[in-house]
């Protein structure tokens, strides 16, 4: 399979992508004080094997190292975020210099190496304290959101473009209010649906926020989308299959773009939404970009029993697998691409996270060779050209992810990373699919010299 890598704009921005949790550990360092993910990993039965974030990659302390990595894979772009709790330990009020500082320099460290820095404020960190204030249920934590990212802004925005208010609100919402299965660990319909409402309004006040203190700042939003299938033509799996495209596609992307949360998917939750007078404008805010992290497509059967939005995932036999245990499907992104494209009207595209796991092997000779992660790149890679052929806005791609690192709910033991990542040693390997995609970046580049 090839990439039609001519598809792609010269300035594309070819990077990688890690969460503040995932990878820093040094939870208790410098001032930072806990948040849900503290919390909920810290909880016996929450997380596979009982892993936890505390040390994870330890790129708190290894963050030149790290960028060094970044630098050999010959990516211009890295999606980082930055750690609520490191900021403002407090939640609101005083700003910890020491937690600053640290992405202060992690920054200036990038753009020293050509690396254009993309940074997003909210990947899943609230400060605990927060959450007994109530957290994302209730309003405060939205207005709490943007005078964080107010601070963060002043203080980077000389140097960064790039924000991103949030990362995959619905995992936060749905997964983390609803099923139950991320922090804050809730399985409670009202707080979810109260929660994705204040997670769009934060973002829409953020947005605000960061655009008052840096006026050159281009911002966005990361959404995790699937592709909905049904698992029969039954009027009520096909029904079904249009509730489970409202629960994890419009119910965020509608009223982003200013046609307010679908109707449909009100009357199927039942829950009164919060809204006061104005926040739909404010959430509608005119992106300058939208984040698209794409995984793996849906297929579901109704399910008139369980709850919102009353459907069951049905597996589809005889499809590739990750070792996620998730369906492979390269055309999904590109249906994605093109669906933000034609039916929302995107302007400009990036491809926030996409990646796979598979269990990896160091060899005796110290290389990782993951095929079967090749492959998946390379697939994606080319539905991403050919969705930027046919006219979307395809701006930059970020490889989930950089690292090896703490995949929340499974801990340690799902590999994401274009660089392994030994656990005991903390010793990194670039791994097969690096190197493959430092010469598809490496080809690129060449190309636009060509043409230049
Ligand atoms: C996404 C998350 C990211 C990572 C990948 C595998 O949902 O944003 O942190 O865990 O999945």
């Amino acid at each position: 399979m090839s990439i039609d890598l001519a598809a792609l704009p010269h300035d594309f921005l070819w990077g990688t992508a890690t969460a503040a949790y995932q990878i820093e550990g040094a939870v208790s360092e410098d001032g930072r004080s806990p948040s849900i993910w503290d919390t909920f990993s810290h909880t016996p039965g929450k997380i596979a094997g009982g892993d936890t974030g505390d040390v994870a990659c330890d790129h708190y302390h290894r963050w030149r190292e790290d960028i060094g990595l970044m630098h050999q894979l010959g990516t211009n772009a890295y999606r980082l975020s930055i750690a609520w709790p490191r900021v403002l330990p407090g939640g609101d009020g005083p700003v910890n210099a020491k937690g600053l500082a640290f992405y202060d320099q992690v920054i200036d460290a990038l753009l020293e190496a050509g690396i254009t820095p993309s940074v997003t404020l909210y990947h899943w960190d609230l400060p605990q304290v927060l959450q007994d204030r109530g957290g994302w249920p209730t309003r405060d934590t939205a207005e709490h959101f943007a005078a964080y990212a107010s601070v963060v802004a002043e203080r980077l925005g000389d140097r960064v473009n790039h924000w991103t208010t949030l990362n995959e609100p619905l995992c936060s919402a749905w997964i983390g209010h609803l099923e139950g299965t991320m922090a804050p660990g809730l399985t409670d319909l009202t707080a979810a649906v109260r929660a994705s409402y204040h997670l769009l309004l934060g973002h829409g006040l953020a947005t605000q926020a960061i655009r008052a203190a840096s006026p050159s700042a281009q911002v966005g939003i990361v959404t995790n989308l699937s592709t909905i299938h049904a698992a029969t033509d039954r009027p009520e799996d096909l029904a079904a299959a249009r509730r489970m495209d409202g629960h994890t596609n419009r119910w965020w992307l509608d009223p982003l773009h200013g046609r307010g949360f679908p109707d449909d998917m009100q009357e199927v939750y039942g829950v009164e939404l919060p809204e006061r007078e104005g926040d739909l404008s404010v959430i509608a805010a005119p992106l300058d970009w939208l984040g698209l992290n794409y995984y793996m497509p849906k297929t579901v059967a109704n399910d008139p029993t369980g709850p919102a939005p009353r459907v069951r995932e049905v597996p589809r036999l005889g499809v590739p697998r990750t070792g996620m245990d998730w369906e492979v499907d390269a055309s999904g992104i590109e249906t994605l691409l093109l669906r933000l494209t034609n039916e929302y009207g995107a302007r400009k595209l990036y491809v926030t996270e996409n990646g796979s796991a598979y269990p990896d092997v160091v060899r005796p000779d110290g290389t990782v060779d993951d095929p079967e992660r090749q492959e998946y790149l390379i697939s994606h890679l080319a539905a991403c050209a050919s969705a930027a052929r046919k006219g979307a806005p395809l701006a930059g791609y970020f490889a989930w992810s950089l690292l090896d690192n703490f995949e929340w709910a499974y801990g340690y033991d799902k590999r994401f990373g274009l660089v392994h990542v030994d656990y005991k040693t903390q010793k990194r390997t670039i791994k097969g699919t690096g190197h493959r995609y430092a010469d598809i970046i490496r080809a690129h580049g060449q190309r636009g010299r060509k043409a230049a």
